[in-house]
């Protein structure tokens, strides 16, 4: 941010996930893999399912609704919703803009942000700096997402990973040298076949043929996506550091996009960060895709683990392929 503009940060967190766990055993009954596999190559034990009427801005409502409070913020005060997410409610109107509504946030400029994974901190640096220069005062920024809605339940290299979730973010003007000090967010289309839904769109619109070949669900190349996540991770945390004017060792909390814990501990290695710095939620919530940033980050406030002065680092890989780094002072 340039001096100019102003500070924004975070201020007010919350979060909201379905009562339903889905547990690593309960998936073995469902398809060939074991409790053993998934804890060790992945990390997580179990996840949240929606029940099959709820919608992902159900989940953001109630997320949004905590946010808010934290924040002593009223719907009706609010300038923007951004929502992140790959399970909008529908193709369009934007998820954003379903949410405005439930919310009774009429005044609220509405948009949605599809960056897979990425999407939270994506949302984070639009908001930032519509706030930082604009007219808008308070944005509430959201990720939410009902993934088990597009899981193939029949794929296991892919259906062990996902659960659903929702976490928000209130944005608004703080002291000087508060707030996003940095980012660093960039994309690889080179690889957007690693993950992606293949049916749906323009290029392959819904028809007999693609439901019955199962084209509507996520299919993803998992080991491509492994390297470029620790790759993307070590790199943009590196330059969204030094943006900052910071060093790795500034750095107290580091919430990483939560998709594999080996996936986390090879980029805590490259980047030489403690790993009781990082934090996340993997083993009980699974990878909630624009939700898993700030479902931990929530956790962490609730905790108390994040003091006043404190360097942040949210650091996200996903669908694009993408990635979204930021650095905040508390
Ligand atoms: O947020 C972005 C979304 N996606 C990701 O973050 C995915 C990133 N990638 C990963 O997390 C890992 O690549 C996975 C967890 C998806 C896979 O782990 P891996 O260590 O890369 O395994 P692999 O795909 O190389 O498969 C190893 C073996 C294979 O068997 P063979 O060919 O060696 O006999 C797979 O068929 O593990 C098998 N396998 C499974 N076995 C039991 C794959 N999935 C399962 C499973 N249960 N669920």
């Amino acid at each position: 941010m340039t001096r100019d503009l102003r500070s924004v940060g975070i201020v007010g967190t919350g979060s909201y996930a379905p009562s339903r766990v889905l547990t690593n055993f309960d998936l073995e009954k469902m398809v060939d893999t074991s409790d053993e596999w998934i804890r060790t190559r992945t990390g997580i034990v179990e996840r949240r399912i929606a029940d099959p009427d709820v919608a992902t801005s159900t989940l953001a409502l109630a997320a949004a609704h905590a946010a808010l409070e934290s924040a002593c913020v009223k719907p009706e005060d609010l300038d923007l919703i951004v929502v992140a997410t790959v399970t909008p409610d529908m193709f369009f109107p934007c998820t954003a803009s379903i949410l405005q509504q439930s919310l009774g946030a009429a005044g609220a400029t509405a948009f949605d942000i599809l960056v897979g994974c990425t999407g939270f901190v994506y949302g984070l640096a639009a908001a930032g700096a519509l706030l930082a220069t604009g007219p808008y005062d308070r944005a509430l920024v959201i990720g939410a997402e009902t993934l088990s809605k597009i899981t193939d339940w029949q794929d296991r290299s892919s259906c062990v990973l996902f659960g659903d979730a929702a976490g928000a973010a209130v944005l608004a003007p703080v002291a000087d040298g508060r707030g996003i000090l940095s980012y660093s967010l960039g994309n690889d289309g080179a690889n957007a076949d690693a993950l992606k839904i293949p049916a749906g769109g323009s290029r392959m619109p819904s028809s007999e043929e693609t439901v019955a070949n199962r084209l509507h669900y996520l299919i993803m190349n998992g080991p491509e996506i492994f390297k470029f996540a620790v790759r993307s991770m070590a790199e943009s945390s590196v330059e969204a550091v030094s943006r900052a004017g910071l060093s790795m060792s500034d750095i107290d909390i580091v919430i990483p996009h939560q998709a594999n814990l080996r996936i986390i501990e090879a980029a805590a290695k490259r980047l030489n960060i403690p790993y009781d710095r990082f934090v996340g939620n993997l083993d009980r919530y699974g990878n909630t895709s624009a939700a898993s940033i700030p479902l931990a980050l929530d956790e962490v406030v609730r905790q108390r683990r994040i003091h006043p002065g404190n360097h942040l680092l949210l650091c996200s890989f996903g669908a694009g392929l993408s990635w979204g780094t930021m650095v905040l002072r508390w």
